[in-house]
């Protein structure tokens, strides 16, 4: 690693937020340089986010097995274990494929509370090819936490990850 990792990015503003993301993405591709091992680099990953985007109180891995979520690599409290993909805000991302970004966790129907602290969330699918591998769960203590700037830096830095990353083939 060729820098020092920030404690924490600064997201005060629209345009610090922005310019946070791109050092985030700068930080993945240091982070996992010259290292393809999926549960190396999902550690490092889950941690990296945990250090750096502020207010949150998990970030994880939950690793696509047919039509059930495990959990992986996380930072944060104990999680539940398996999802359906027919549960919670991560087994809609694994079902649709699409980025769930949730302002109110208590106002989506079938959210599944791991942190009674949580309030907001934002889970983005890890797809490689047409195959989905993972989904990236954030969970905040922050009513309305995450928008579509969030939303789309942290896009970024998943794409980063699963290019340079060589998954398990189940
Ligand atoms: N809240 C998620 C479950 C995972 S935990 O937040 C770590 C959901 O509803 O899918």
């Amino acid at each position: 690693m060729s820098f020092e990792i920030a404690d924490t990015l600064d997201m005060s503003t629209p345009d610090a937020k922005r310019a946070s993301y791109q050092l985030l993405e700068a930080q993945v591709r240091s982070v996992l340089e010259g290292e393809r091992d999926w549960l190396a680099n999902l550690a490092q990953f889950s941690a990296l986010v945990y250090q750096s985007v502020p207010q949150l109180n998990w970030a994880g891995f939950y690793m696509a097995h047919g039509q059930e979520l495990r959990v992986g690599p996380f930072q944060g409290k104990v999680a539940c274990v398996r999802i359906p993909f027919t549960r919670g805000v991560c087994g809609a991302c694994a079902s649709t494929r699409q980025i769930q970004l949730v302002p109110d966790v208590h106002a989506f129907p079938g959210h599944i509370a791991c942190d009674s602290a949580s309030a907001s969330e934002l889970v983005l699918p890890v797809l490689v090819g047409d195959r989905l591998v993972a989904v990236f769960d954030l969970d905040s203590p922050v009513m309305g936490r995450f928008d579509e700037d969030d939303a789309r830096g942290l896009e970024t830095a998943v794409a980063a990850l699963a290019a340079g990353t060589d998954w398990p083939s189940s």
